[in-house]
């Protein structure tokens, strides 16, 4: 049985990815793929325990290094007991967030050496990448905009706009570099002309995936 394929969907905050998540999803459905769905920081008991320590609003300021072990931790979990086995039996995982957004979020955010980051993710994922990247992209003003609306918010979500302006270019760095993985998806239209992009580029990608099979 030939592995399953690793969906994986980022960006910033307010860009939409509840609600894209959950088309995505539906667009797999329609295709019979079977998938198991899961997150980042999180997706097993104990890598959902330390999604929260990162989450938590604190009066202790968290270092920069212990943030991002604490991010590799929880994947190595995830990978470990989720990801690989599944897509082992050939099932499909379509995961919010993934190792990416560490290069976003602890290398563009908070200035740690992608270097560092890289050899992390070497230890971790031993060359596992996700086949197909969907980047929702939206400027970060409207975002904020649209997360604020959310309530509470999360020790991330409390950062400063020049926080998410640096997560932001380092998303679309990384995507430029690697276009074959990455599809850059316009957020700023209606939720119709996000959802007829995102259509595409799956549509694109499941064809290319049957061809190959062929
Ligand atoms: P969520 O808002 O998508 O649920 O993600 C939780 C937060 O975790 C989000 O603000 C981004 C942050 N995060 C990192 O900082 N580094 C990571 O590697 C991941 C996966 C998430």
């Amino acid at each position: 049985m030939s592995s399953g394929r690793f969906i994986t969907l980022e960006g910033t905050e307010g860009v939409g990815k509840s609600t894209n998540l959950k088309f995505i999803e539906s667009v797999l459905q329609q295709h019979q793929i079977s998938y198991q769905l899961t997150r980042e920081p999180g997706g097993t008991p104990l890598a959902e325990q330390v999604r929260e320590l990162l989450l938590a609003n604190r009066d202790e300021q968290v270092a920069d290094d212990a943030e991002l072990l604490l991010v590799f931790a929880a994947r190595a979990q995830h990978l470990e007991q989720v990801i690989r086995p599944t897509l082992a039996t050939g099932d499909w995982i379509l995961c919010d967030r993934f190792t990416d957004a560490t290069f976003a979020y602890q290398g563009g955010g908070r200035g740690l050496s992608k270097e560092m980051i890289g050899q992390l993710e070497l230890m971790v994922q031993r060359g596992l990448q996700p086949d197909l990247t969907i980047l929702l992209d939206l400027p970060v003003e409207i975002g904020l905009a649209r997360a604020s609306e959310r309530g509470e918010l999360d020790r991330f979500e409390n950062e400063r706009l020049g926080f998410f302006v640096k997560v932001r270019e380092a998303y679309l760095e990384r995507a430029a570099a690697d276009p074959q993985r990455f599809a850059v998806i316009d957020a700023s239209g209606t939720l119709e002309q996000v959802q007829q992009q995102i259509a595409e580029v799956l549509h694109h990608y499941l064809e290319s995936q049957e061809t190959a099979s062929e």
